[in-house]
């Protein structure tokens, strides 16, 4: 029998965010198709879903072994999660071109008909321990950045939809944050799918958290 929060491997205390991390990180740890368990695969996930819902009871393995799979909230843990994250993002320098902002509902539906070049637009897969910057770098993009410790806006990107986790951000105004801006450099996804604007660091509102460029920006 063991804790939920001791197969998270986090406090009692941790925030939704960090539950979530900690379930991706764990489910890429202990993934079949990764040389892990599939008990173990099945305690993450019945883990989260007992957290979750306010249940902090102990998690018995023989249960999930003998195949009774449900957790005691009748969740289905059998079906394995692909534990990336699966980004669209667009590039705010294209904007003028087109006449579009950020406030645009249907911003990412016009992208993705503007035959845009795949360094402006395009889709992302973010592993559970990597920052959105180092997957668009992955992806041989040079998304903008200098300090990549939190500290200068250079990084900054808009979340339209789903959300990153930056826990490192000495710089970003609380305004900013309630609007959606995020650092990639130090930010990792904590939802499934997410839709990103990158290149912010143009907006006036930031021009003062921006540090001096690399030489190539
Ligand atoms: S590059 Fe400075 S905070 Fe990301």
């Amino acid at each position: 029998m063991e804790s939920p929060f001791d197969i998270l491997r986090i406090d009692p205390d941790a925030s939704e965010a960090e539950i979530e991390r900690a379930f991706r990180e764990r489910v890429k740890e202990t993934h079949p198709d990764q040389g892990g368990s599939t008990l173990e695969f099945r305690k993450v996930h019945a883990a989260r879903e007992q957290i979750l819902a306010g249940n902090t009871d102990l998690i018995d393995g023989d249960d999930l072994e003998r195949g009774d799979v449900r957790t005691s909230q009748g969740a289905d843990t059998t079906v394995p999660e692909d534990p990336r994250s699966h980004v669209e993002y667009l590039n705010f320098e294209v904007f003028e071109d087109h006449g579009w902002s950020l406030e645009d509902d249907d911003l990412f539906e016009k992208a993705a008909d503007a035959d845009l070049e795949p360094a402006d637009y395009g889709h992302l897969e973010v592993d559970p321990n990597e920052t959105l910057l180092e997957a668009a770098e992955d992806d041989g993009f040079e998304w903008p950045y200098a300090c990549r410790g939190g500290a200068c806006a250079n990084c900054a990107v808009a979340m339209t939809d789903g959300d990153l986790s930056t826990p490192v951000d000495h710089i970003l105004p609380e305004e900013m944050t309630d609007r959606g801006i995020r650092l990639s450099c130090v930010g990792t996804p904590t939802t499934e799918d997410a839709t990103v604007v990158y290149n912010v660091k143009h907006l006036p509102e930031l021009d003062e958290l921006k540090l001096p460029p690399r030489p190539f920006d």
